[in-house]
């Protein structure tokens, strides 16, 4: 099942999500779900929140990144935490399903360690870098209610204004399906 995607404004978006129970919820039809949305909308990562589920889980295949560092990381994060941050900070250029048509450097640092259950309820502890650790970082995010543009600096977040508010209007030229919050 195909959700639509709930785009910048949505209060979903800005909520800290909340742990799913073992057997709460069908977590493999919902990242099935998830893979399908994310897919269509051609993206790489896909957070619950961002098909108005405030859980805590998030989905990845970065298999439309050429990059052979990360082309094969598909991965299904339930319930995760991220243990410890570090490494130098480095810029890379984010984009978001649900703040569609901008892009904007991001400051994070290089390295993470993170624990997780998997679909199954297995659980993983495992330490990343680079673009997956950029990828984990950007989908932890917004299950903690923080999108790429909060990292922004103030000034550059005005600049962005008017386009920000046109996308809480659905008033952008996507070809995946919305879900605005200012829509009419
Ligand atoms: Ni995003």
């Amino acid at each position: 099942m195909i959700y639509p995607i709930v785009v910048y404004g949505d209060p979903v978006l800005k909520k800290r999500a909340r742990e799913i129970e073992q057997g709460e919820i069908d977590v493999v039809q919902l990242a099935a779900d998830m893979y399908e949305t994310m897919e269509q909308a051609d993206g790489i990562g896909l957070a619950a929140p961002q098909i108005g589920k405030s859980i805590r889980m998030f989905v990845i295949d970065a298999h439309k990144l050429e990059d052979p560092e990360v082309n094969e990381f598909k991965q299904i994060f339930i319930n995760p935490e991220i243990i410890e941050e570090n490494g130098d900070t480095w810029a890379f250029e984010e984009g978001c399903l649900s703040i569609p048509e901008i892009r904007e450097e991001i400051y994070r640092p290089e390295k993470l360690r993170i624990k997780y259950v998997d679909e199954n309820w297995q659980p993983h502890e495992e330490t990343y870098d680079g673009l997956k650790a950029r990828i984990i970082q950007h989908e932890y995010d917004h299950i903690e209610g923080i999108l790429f543009t909060d990292h922004l600096s103030p000034f550059k977040k005005r600049l962005l204004k008017g386009k920000l508010q046109n996308i809480s209007k659905g008033k952008v030229a996507i070809h995946y399906r919305i879900k605005a919050p200012l829509a009419r």
